[in-house]
């Protein structure tokens, strides 16, 4: 298939795999790239720019396909070494990068002289323009029911795709609940070029997390996420368990005096525990609604060919059958 996402990024199938916390690693960004879709190793993940240039590295030894590095501008004080992150990423030579969180803009221009995309994350239309406005390549629109983190307007993808493809130029994505063919074809009849997804390659083969995680994903149903931090501002989509539960029964009797450590505890810092020692249960972690739609744990070539497959499918048979008739 080819959309103006394959061919900026130079993919073979309009799939991205979304930046994931402790879960972007190496193995997981160049099987998907090697599959013909677009890995994105977390930036974040990795403790110091050294680091991260050895995983890049370590990465282009496991493919020779384009990947890319997602960097989460967070809103924190100490924040990380953003300048020493972006060097690495231009010296490893890197081709595309997913930028999430706060505007970028500062660490466009050493990226796009380098000849790197840059591919912003975004929850609302006016981001996705703002986005467009300072230089990014595209965009990922990120709806309402996306793991992670939604933003506060909490609009899904059926009004926030056709609402992108109504005002943007440049291409877009879309982003949250998307797990197979369905949701490509929907998402391309919606103006997207292409899809991003993170909890669907959280349950595959390759991604280098333990296996509870998968397993917990396999079990939940759509019904089982839940919002966390909604009082401040800072909304995350996570998978219901019982430290969830007490999240929100410290965030519901606080109410507006709620501060963050107040919840700390069962917030930050989790990820190693949940992702590498599979304690599922000891914080919440991010986990989209498209968890209903997982079934499987397929290699991430059988999820993409799959997804591909019944697409071309899906658009010959079914929708064009629908014409003739
Ligand atoms: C476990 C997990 C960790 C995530 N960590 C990050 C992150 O560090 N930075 C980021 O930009 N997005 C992060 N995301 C969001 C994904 O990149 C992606 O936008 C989101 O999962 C899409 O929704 P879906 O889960 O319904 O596919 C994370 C998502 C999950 C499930």
């Amino acid at each position: 298939m080819k959309t103006r996402i394959t061919e900026l990024f130079g993919i073979e199938h309009p799939i991205i795999q979304g930046g994931m916390h402790y879960v972007g690693f190496a193995e997981l960004a160049a099987a998907v790239s090697n599959a013909g879709g677009l890995g994105i190793i977390t930036g974040l993940t990795q403790k110091t720019p050294q680091d991260l240039a050895n995983e890049i590295a370590r990465c282009k030894d496991m493919t020779d396909k384009p990947f890319g590095v997602n960097v989460t501008f967070l809103p924190v004080v100490n924040a990380p070494d953003y300048p020493g992150i972006i060097k690495v990423i231009i010296d490893g030579g890197v081709k595309v990068v997913e930028t999430a969180g706060n505007n970028p803009v500062e660490y466009l221009p050493a990226l796009k002289e380098a000849g790197i995309k840059v591919i912003h994350k975004c929850t609302a239309v006016r981001h996705a323009l703002k986005a467009q406005k300072i230089g990014c390549d595209a965009v990922s629109v990120d709806g309402f029911e996306c793991g992670g983190h939604p933003g506060e307007d909490d609009i899904p993808n059926m009004i926030l795709l056709p609402r992108a493809a109504d005002e943007l130029d440049i291409p877009f994505v879309s982003s949250g609940g998307m797990a197979d063919a369905r949701s490509l074809v929907a998402s391309l009849a919606m103006g997207a070029e292409g899809m991003n997804m993170g909890t669907r390659f959280l349950a595959t083969k390759e991604a280098p997390v333990h296996d509870n995680v998968k397993q917990a994903i396999l079990e939940a149903t759509e019904l089982d996420t839940r919002l966390v931090m909604r009082p401040l501002r800072n909304t995350e989509r996570v998978l219901n368990n019982p430290a969830v539960e007490r999240i929100l029964a410290t965030e519901k009797a606080k109410g507006r005096e709620l501060e963050f450590g107040d919840i700390a505890g069962e917030v930050a810092g989790v990820y190693p525990r949940v992702m590498l020692d599979g304690e599922v249960d000891c914080g919440a972690w991010s986990c989209g609604m498209v968890a209903g739609l997982i079934n499987d744990i397929p290699t991430c070539e059988e999820l993409i060919s799959r997804i591909m497959a019944d697409a071309e499918h899906m658009i010959r048979q079914r929708l064009s059958g629908m014409l003739q008739g």
